[in-house]
């Protein structure tokens, strides 16, 4: 078993995948991590679309002009949703609940990456939002914010560096 410390060590970004399905088991897994989250007031504003089929990978692979092509050879892309009507919390809320479902994606040996979709759009300055709330039939009051691609790793991705960690963001005291 992989110490916690080793483990955020070892979690870097993958946007590289082998052509191979990610197994019910560890998708449900994936998702238990995520309903685990802490959020604000316990509101759980999320709200989660698991999306397997490839052709809606690749279509929420072009929602974006950058950023967003390596949904194209994703197995699997879990797309986090919020609920922005009941709470004010939700970007942060959203955010842990996607860095819960990479945390348990890496401790699987599986590789993930976060693809913004809230807040971003094509060069053509045709919204992400929309495109995949189209897509994926959304109601109106759900937002996409990101998507947590997820598949076996296909790339080598160096482990952080404790040595060369930006320790000059640390202040004591007082800044
Ligand atoms: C809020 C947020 C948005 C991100 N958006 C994207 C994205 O749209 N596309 C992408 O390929 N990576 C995206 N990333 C991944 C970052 O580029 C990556 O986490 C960063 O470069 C650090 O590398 P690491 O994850 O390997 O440690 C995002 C990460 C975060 C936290």
């Amino acid at each position: 078993m992989t110490d916690f410390l080793t483990l955020l060590q070892h979690r870097r970004s993958i946007r590289k995948y082998q052509n191979r399905p990610v197994e019910q088991e560890k998708i449900d897994k994936i998702l238990q991590a995520a309903l685990m989250s802490p959020a604000g007031k316990r509101l759980n504003p999320w709200e989660f679309v698991v999306v397997q089929n490839h052709d809606t990978l690749c279509q929420m692979a072009s929602c974006r002009t950058y950023g967003s092509q390596l949904l194209e050879n994703s197995p699997l892309g879990i797309v986090v949703c919020a609920n922005t009507e009941i709470s004010d919390t939700w970007q942060f809320d959203c955010a842990i609940t996607a860095m819960n479902m990479m945390l348990e994606t890496a401790d699987l040996g599986l590789g993930s990456c976060w693809v913004q979709i809230y807040n971003r759009k094509t060069e053509e300055n045709i919204s992400a939002e929309l495109t995949v709330k189209k897509l994926l039939a959304l109601p109106e009051h759900l937002t996409p914010v990101c998507v947590v691609s997820i598949g076996y790793i296909n790339e080598e991705r160096r482990p952080y560096d404790f040595q060369k960690l930006p320790y000059d963001k640390i202040h004591r005291e007082k800044y």
